[in-house]
């Protein structure tokens, strides 16, 4: 009988997900769920073939210099791989994958929960009601905003900027968008192209940013240029927290510049988030839940698996990114 390939799986995966290791490779599991120093990690891959992270591990330039030679790949469950040192594992011979497509609908519906629960002051509301303080119902109760038929602006319009296009148009919105190079007629689909971020955001009622984290696109979203954006307009990020400056965006909820903020990610994220947007009335926050469905939880773990079939039949996997 041939050696199966030992995955280490730094997180708990779904039940299908982890029934398809176990038939096929002989996988590290981690049933309590335990977030893993890096130094466990490293003394976890000591008899692995492949590691299978999420972006909660930090496989940073430093860690990926410790991996022991018998490590091959890195098969993140995640579309993101800013968590991830490309170049390093580049330099050590180590592939690299990630999940695109399988969650760009799942992460457009929080960007439309984000974008909604800004707007109409959902996280306000719910807590008002949550603490019996609602007392009285008036015409100047609550008011919000309302979106259907502004300008839905897009920084990256990559799957997941596309399909929260698509969502968008169904509230009549009016799509603009910014991405390093023009989308062909068909997948523009009569949105707006701008050439820089800078002419874009005069055009947006609601920014909602989906690019990747990158060196370039680290603090993006700064003073300068949210003081281009329309008054009043709707920041949401499903994207990174590095996109944002939240200095800058924090600035400009207090003094109204932006009218409401959807976030479901952050800088320093989980615990050491801006304290300050867990005080401001005017965010809306979730905790990195973009791609948290069933569907999209086990699409994400096939996917992986997909490029790991590839990998260790000799083949080039699907989603290579190193
Ligand atoms: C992704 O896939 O990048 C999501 O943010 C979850 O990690």
């Amino acid at each position: 009988m041939t050696h199966k390939p030992v995955i280490l799986v730094t997180r708990k995966l779904p039940k299908a997900v982890e029934a398809r290791l176990v038939r096929d490779y002989a996988p590290i599991l981690n049933p309590d769920d335990k977030l893993y120093s890096a130094e466990e990690l490293i003394d976890l891959s000591s008899t692995a073939d492949a590691i299978l992270p999420c972006h909660t591990e930090k496989m940073t330039a430093a860690l990926i210099e410790k991996l022991p030679a018998n490590i091959k790949a890195i098969a993140n469950f995640s579309v993101g791989v800013d968590h991830c040192d490309l170049e390093a594992a580049k330099s050590k011979g180590i592939i690299v994958t990630n999940t695109p497509d399988v969650l760009s609908d799942a992460t457009a519906e929080i960007a439309m929960l984000l974008m909604l629960g800004a707007a109409r002051r959902a996280s306000e509301g719910e807590r008002m009601v949550r603490a019996s303080q609602w007392h009285d119902w008036s015409p100047g109760f609550m008011v919000g905003r309302q979106v259907t038929g502004k300008r839905f602006g897009v920084i990256g319009m990559g799957r997941v900027g596309q399909v929260s296009a698509k969502r968008a148009r169904c509230f009549d919105m009016d799509i603009h968008y910014y991405n390093r190079s023009r989308l062909r007629n068909e997948l523009e689909a009569g949105a707006t192209y701008h050439e820089t971020v800078e002419s874009l955001l005069p055009h947006c009622d609601v920014l909602s940013i989906h690019c990747p984290a990158t060196p370039e696109t680290t603090g993006l979203l700064n003073a300068a240029r949210i003081a281009l954006l329309p008054e009043g307009a709707i920041v949401v990020n499903t994207a990174r927290g590095g996109v944002v400056n939240d200095e800058a965006l924090i600035e400009a909820l207090k003094s109204g510049k932006v009218w409401a903020a959807g976030l479901d990610v952050f800088n320093g994220e989980p615990e050491d988030i801006h304290p300050e947007y867990r005080t401001l009335d005017n965010v809306f926050l979730l905790p990195h839940i973009g791609s948290a469905t069933q569907d999209t939880r086990d699409a994400m773990g096939y996917r992986a698996l997909d490029n790991l079939d590839a990998i260790f039949a000799g083949k080039e996997p699907g989603d290579r990114v190193a």
